[in-house]
């Protein structure tokens, strides 16, 4: 049975109207007031849990910015929403179907009814599967056509097939076990694969084609492009078994590409692309971390499930980080959020959570069809600190755009260099604590003038040196990076995304915006290649056709 509750037309909650009403109260809340007038103001707006710490004190939220956010959730039926979540009803209502990443973590033991049959024996059936290759690989039994035992795996997929297990293997890498380097392949486009290959030998590569359809342009032609690759290094078709293995729910398209069907690992549709790292299509990770590293993962991932699940609210670190994001969407214009991790590590998140959030809240239309009144989910940009304070943060700082922003950061480093983590920690604290607090006029003036400079030059210049400031920030401190928090801090975004879903009344978990480019790129490649005559729809498409067709002529 598909998701049956109404969505409800959220602007007209008497909540949402007391928001709005609220936001006008708010127009000239200073956060640079709010601490100083509050001194408790950090302990009351921060918490932990799941081996995080969430500081939200620098957001433009009194208690009653709080009360009333809170209120809304409670007033929308956020917590009927999670459960129905976490039952396994069919949220994904415009496929008919759960969205059941959160069964991919659940202990032993646990129970998850899909359509009446428990689905946790499959999901331990593939753990243990998974288990199995990771052991024969990292002993050095599984091996290549020469008998050289596996040193390198490439992931062969895209988008959640690619962005989430490219995040965690990589943000894991100190806890990597020895002997094997995973790599990723994910566009179409040829230089990725000629610089990639170049760096292989086939004897000792495995291929993951990992692709829950088993249907993805890019997957299905890196795919051949690296089986060509393999047979022109020596490779046979009868030992391709040893260098070909696919993650995917399509067995039957898996088997037809020439994957024995002991080594296609299934995937369940009541899991997402973008919600899928936690299944079979994380085997890079495991492969790089191992298979306790891997379970350390989805259990920190448990623990924000049920932290998502059973805190109160107000508790509830990713009803907070989504209610806030819907302050500043909803009643503040703020177009996007900036995810800014001071991590190496990290550096990847930002990706993974632009598809996140951008492919499962770009919506428009609620669950039943009927148009949204408000905005949705907000454009997700961002990358590493300090890249970013040389590049964009000039405009957080001093745009004309509200820009809430994220900034993760661990108190320990795995490599200490000198005193740079410190400098590190110190660069990430200051870049909040500089959007909070700007820089006025007076104070613009008073530094010109501590300068000497003449009084002509100090009003010249002072414009350009004043910051707005008051403008938001969450900040997230890990202790130090590990498989237990990372998994909770994907969990926790995860939960805030889907948090948001619920509250606007929108399908977070199908995509159908993706398809129409999918379908009209194969009329545009047949018109490049000259196997189809008729024009293109449109002038300007055509036109584009025609440049390519004559450059490739000529
Ligand atoms: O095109 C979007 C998308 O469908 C994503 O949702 C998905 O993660 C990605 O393509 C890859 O899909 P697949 O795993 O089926 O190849």
């Amino acid at each position: 049975m598909a998701y049956h509750r109404q969505p409800l037309d959220v602007l007209a909650l008497p909540t949402w109207q007391a928001l709005q009403q609220h936001r006008q109260a708010m127009q000239h809340f200073s956060m640079r007031d709010a601490f100083a007038g509050n001194p408790k103001r950090f302990e009351q707006f921060s918490l932990s849990g799941c081996g995080l710490f969430l500081d939200y004190s620098k957001n433009l939220a009194s208690d009653e910015t709080i009360t009333l956010l809170m209120a809304l959730a409670r007033e929308v039926g956020l917590e009927q929403s999670i459960r129905a979540m976490f039952d396994g009803e069919k949220l994904n209502a415009s496929e008919g179907r759960p969205a059941l990443h959160t069964a991919l973590r659940r202990p032993l033991g646990d129970k998850v009814l899909v359509d009446g049959v428990d689905v946790m024996p499959h999901v331990q059936r593939v753990l243990q599967q998974m288990t199995e290759l990771v052991g024969r690989i990292h002993n050095g039994l599984w091996r290549g056509f020469t008998e050289k035992p596996i040193t390198d795996v490439v992931n062969i997929g895209i988008g959640g097939s690619f962005l989430g297990p490219q995040l965690v293997s990589e943000a894991l890498l100190p806890f990597a076990q020895r002997g094997v380097r995973c790599h990723y392949l994910a566009n179409i486009d040829g230089s990725e694969f000629h610089e990639l290959s170049a760096k292989l030998q086939a004897e000792t590569t495995l291929f993951i084609v990992s692709s829950k359809s088993f249907g993805t342009l890019e997957t299905l032609k890196n795919a051949q492009a690296a089986r060509g690759w393999y047979l022109a290094q020596g490779g046979s078709e009868a030992e391709l078994y040893r260098h070909f293995i696919a993650v995917s729910s399509n067995r039957e398209a898996a088997v037809a590409f020439g994957i024995r069907e002991e080594n296609i690992f299934p995937m369940w549709d009541w899991v997402g692309g973008r919600y899928s790292l936690w299944s079979a299509i994380g085997l890079p990770i495991a492969l790089s971390i191992g298979m306790s590293n891997f379970k350390e993962l989805l259990a920190g991932a448990y623990s924000m499930d049920m932290h998502f699940k059973t805190a109160p609210f107000e508790q509830n670190m990713p009803v907070l980080l989504a209610l806030l994001g819907i302050w500043y969407g909803n009643f503040w214009d703020a177009q996007s959020q900036a995810i800014l991790p001071y991590d190496h590590y990290l550096r990847n998140i930002t990706k993974h959570l632009q598809q996140l959030d951008m492919e499962s809240n770009g919506k428009s239309v609620r669950q039943d069809g009927s148009p949204v009144s408000g905005s949705t989910g907000p454009v997700i940009w961002g990358g590493v600190g300090c890249n970013g304070q040389h590049a964009y943060h000039q405009l957080l700082h001093q745009g004309t755009g509200l820009i809430p922003a994220d900034f993760i950061v661990p108190v320990v480093s795995f490599n200490p260099v000198a005193d740079h983590h410190q400098w590190l920690y110190a660069n990430c604290l200051s870049q909040s604590q500089a959007l909070m607090l700007g820089k006025s006029r007076e104070e613009a003036e008073a530094e010109l003038r501590a300068k000497g400079m003449s009084e002509d030059d100090v009003q010249r210049l002072a414009p350009h040196k004043v910051i707005p400031g008051n403008r938001p920030s969450n900040t997230l401190v890990l202790e130090r990076i590990s498989p237990r928090r990372l998994g909770a801090l994907v969990a926790l975004y995860e939960h805030k995304v889907f948090t948001q879903s619920a509250i606007w009344g929108i399908n977070a978990f199908d995509q159908w915006g993706v398809e129409l480019g999918k379908e009209l790129g194969k009329g545009v490649y047949s018109r490049m290649v000259g196997s189809e005559q008729s024009s293109a729809e449109d002038g300007s498409t055509q036109g584009l056709i025609n440049y390519f067709r004559g450059r490739h002529r000529g």
